[in-house]
């Protein structure tokens, strides 16, 4: 019983601990990447990590200040990986396709 609590402390330890860099690598995406186009963009792409890490530096090269690659890297490459289906057709607002 012991054990189960204390092994259900540690996985939830661990989940806040990936929530908080979860919230931390959004952030840096909101700071960094919004100055010149918006985040659909960024979110309806599906690539590899290696893929990733060439888009942000691309980016960088184009003037984006990012202060914590290797969060921001992280975070795309989890959430938006080539492995992931593609998001439905972008619509209009209403609700027509563009
Ligand atoms: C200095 C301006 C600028 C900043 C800052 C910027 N981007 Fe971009 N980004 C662009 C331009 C320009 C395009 C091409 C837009 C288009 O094709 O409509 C683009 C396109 C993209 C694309 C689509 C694929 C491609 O390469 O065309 C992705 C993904 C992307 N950016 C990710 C990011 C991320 C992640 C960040 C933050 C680290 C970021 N961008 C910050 C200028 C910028």
């Amino acid at each position: 019983m012991k054990i189960t609590i204390a092994f259900g402390c540690l996985l939830t330890a661990a989940s806040l601990a990936a929530q908080d860099s979860r919230q931390a690598a959004r952030q840096e995406e909101t700071r960094a990447c919004i100055q010149c186009h918006g985040l659909r963009l960024i979110h309806s792409q599906r690539l590899s990590t290696a893929a990733w890490g060439k888009e942000v530096d691309k980016m960088i090269g184009w003037g984006a200040e990012v202060k914590n690659r290797q969060l921001l890297l992280d975070y795309l490459a989890a959430e938006y990986p080539d492995t992931k289906p593609l998001p439905d057709d972008p619509k209009s607002a209403d609700g027509r396709k563009r």
